[in-house]
């Protein structure tokens, strides 16, 4: 796992979009996986800059969705539907019909979910994966006690995740009790992770991602096992890592570092 550590929310996101940009450059009909929470922002809107002012190409991109609320709409503006399509989708020149997200709203979750895991299978596996991190250390909605090896699957929003989310909605009761989500094992497959996280409400959560031990209790710690993961940091949301002169140090060293 690398870190990187940047001074703010901007910088970090900034970098992460510009990893997502050369994917693109080196392969154009790259498969995108895709988060929603308030920390993506910045990457989607530094995406749709370089999409405007340096014909970052989106053309042939097919994207897969994180997770999705059971019970809201696609147009409901808390559904994950809506935030991409006004956060991202809108404003970028991609294919609707590459376009996949969990379903919410659909008469058989179990085959819904199977059928998603045979788009991404026959996609040709995701190349990249965008993440977040919730305060309880879970990614996409595989909150604490998930299998590490689940695959996507109808998951019951921990109370922490409610809480969390209500300020989104009028209030703790509006927010769906249950979700589909990604599994552990679904985005391990991924080809390569990267995860942004800032704030001091994210600090605890990622010293245990990335520091503790790999445990189901933290599905974030889930990226201690992937070949190739990379998780961007502002100066907050990394400031309980024990290991930070270490990181710093190698951030440092990289410029003389052989070529490899
Ligand atoms: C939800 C999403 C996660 C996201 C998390 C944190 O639980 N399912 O994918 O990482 O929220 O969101 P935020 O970035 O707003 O803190």
């Amino acid at each position: 796992m690398e870190i990187v550590i940047k001074d703010t929310y901007e910088e970090m996101s900034r970098e992460a979009a510009h990893e997502v940009a050369s994917l693109l450059n080196m392969k154009p009909n790259a498969v995108l996986g895709m988060a929603t929470g308030s920390t993506p922002l910045a990457v989607y809107r530094e995406l749709v800059r370089m999409h405007r002012e340096e014909s970052l190409d989106f053309s042939q991109v097919t994207t897969f969705n994180l997770d999705e609320y059971v019970g809201l709409p696609p147009n409901h503006p808390q559904s994950y539907h809506y935030f991409m399509h006004e956060n991202f989708f809108k404003h970028v020149n991609i294919a609707r019909q590459n376009i996949y997200i969990p379903s919410g709203n659909t008469r058989n979750y179990r085959a819904f979910c199977e059928w998603y895991e045979d788009r991404i299978r026959e996609a040709g596996g995701i190349d990249l994966q965008i993440l977040g991190i919730g305060s309880d250390g879970h990614i996409a909605f595989n909150e604490p006690t998930s299998s590490l090896s689940s695959r996507t699957r109808l998951k019951t929003l921990a109370r922490q995740t409610i809480e969390d989310n209500s300020r989104f909605f009028a209030n703790a009761d509006e927010v769906p009790v249950y979700a589909i989500t990604m599994g552990v094992g679904t985005i391990l497959d991924a080809r390569h992770l990267v995860m942004v996280a800032n704030g001091l409400h994210k600090a605890k959560a990622i010293a245990a991602a990335v520091e503790g031990p790999v445990t189901h209790m933290i599905t974030a710690s889930a990226l201690q096992l992937h070949p190739s993961a990379r998780v961007y940091l502002d100066n907050e949301a990394a400031s309980q890592l024990q290991m930070r002169e270490y990181y710093d140090w190698i951030a440092h060293k990289r410029p003389s570092a052989p070529a490899y």
